[in-house]
């Protein structure tokens, strides 16, 4: 298969490279694309070295599957370009909720994706894990409410970011502080800090990046009128994005019955009660991680968890790779 990558440079972009070799993915041909300021530069894969070009028509043109994991703003110009010909798997948060773009985390609503017309979105990196926690306790359960409050890593917010948090964290142990006026990617400095916005405010005090979270799940759980309020905060911590899950349900239930149906839950992992997921242990896995099960005190039915994935595999590459993978395998049938 002919597969582009655009944005090959950047964090998700590498970890979509190392996931195509890791999981045999059958590319017959691969075209990489970055900025101007990567050009020419070379990467490896399976014993190939393939140079980084820049977007043109004519170097997208006969591509088969291409996998957009750039800003929205390049997103928004390539993607009905690449659509008209090559079926796009895009990260970016521009197409998620458009009426007739399947959102698609595969373990959730793999039947969507077959409704693509050469589009398909790959949901934020904080949705995928909560969708893959609420479907199956909905299917089970009925759910009336959610609440979740997110520890996102800084990776999440793309590689100058990490590079930053890298930055601060050694100005932070050599020198005790970091100056008031150091530049930022972030709207502060994260080492030694805890940033409680992702994305821009909007006027209901909430941000970009919550509006994302409750939006994405609606759609993707088809519940669209399902109460949630989410709280996204940015953590010093390089990759692994956690998140408080808590759930009110039709009646009440039993954290045991909570901990059955997630065991039995597609790419989910559910940890004993004396375990608990941290970032440093979800880093370089695909499992999304459960642990710390309990009632939620303050609701009749509820419950509460800790949710914890990495961000750039489940999160972003390998979601969006199970889905490529899932359409191949529907097309031989
Ligand atoms: N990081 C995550 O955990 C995560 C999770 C889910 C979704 N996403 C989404 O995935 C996308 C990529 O995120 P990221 O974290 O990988 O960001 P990143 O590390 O900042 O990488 C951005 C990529 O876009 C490329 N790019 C910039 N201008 C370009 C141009 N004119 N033509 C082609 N490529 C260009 C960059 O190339 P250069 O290196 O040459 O600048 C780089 O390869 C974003 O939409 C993000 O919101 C990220």
């Amino acid at each position: 298969m002919k597969v582009g990558i655009i944005g090959a440079t950047g964090l998700v972009g590498e970890k979509l490279l190392e996931l195509l070799n890791e999981r045999n993915f059958p590319v017959t041909e691969l075209r990489l694309f970055a900025s101007e300021k990567h050009l020419g530069e070379k990467y490896l894969f399976r014993d190939q070295e393939y140079e980084i070009q820049s977007l043109s028509e004519d170097a997208v043109k006969d591509l088969e599957l291409v996998f957009c994991a750039a800003s929205n703003e390049i997103a928004e110009q390539w993607v009905p370009i690449l659509q008209k010909t090559a079926l796009v798997i895009d990260k970016s948060s521009v197409f998620r909720l458009k009426d007739d773009v399947p959102l698609v985390v595969p373990e959730v609503n793999l039947n969507r994706a077959l409704e693509h017309k050469n589009l398909i979105a790959s949901p934020n990196c904080t949705t995928i894990p909560v969708v893959m926690v609420l479907a199956p306790l909905h299917q089970e359960f009925t759910l009336k409410r959610v609440s979740v409050v997110t520890l996102q890593s800084v990776s999440g917010a793309g590689r100058d970011a990490l590079d930053q948090f890298i930055y601060e964290t050694e100005v932070l142990a050599y020198h005790g502080e970091i100056p008031k006026d150091s530049a930022s990617v972030l709207s502060a400095p994260i080492a030694g800090n805890i940033i409680p916005q992702i994305g821009k405010f909007r006027s209901d005090g909430y941000t970009e990046e919550e509006q994302k979270l409750i939006l994405e799940t609606r759609k993707i759980l088809e519940l669209d009128d399902l109460p949630i309020s989410a709280t996204c905060i940015r953590v010093p911590v390089r990759v692994g994005h956690c998140a408080v899950l808590t759930a009110e349900f039709a009646s009440p239930v039993e954290p045991a019955d909570v901990v059955r149906v997630l065991k039995n839950a597609p790419g989910i992992l559910v940890l004993n009660n004396n375990e608990y997921p941290m970032p440093i242990i979800v880093e370089g896995r695909n499992e999304v991680f459960v642990g710390r099960i309990r009632k939620d005190y303050s609701t009749k039915a509820g419950i509460t968890c800790l949710v914890a994935t990495d961000n750039l595999r489940k999160g972003a590459a390998l979601n969006a790779i199970q889905i490529a993978e899932e359409i191949l395998s529907k097309r031989e049938q």
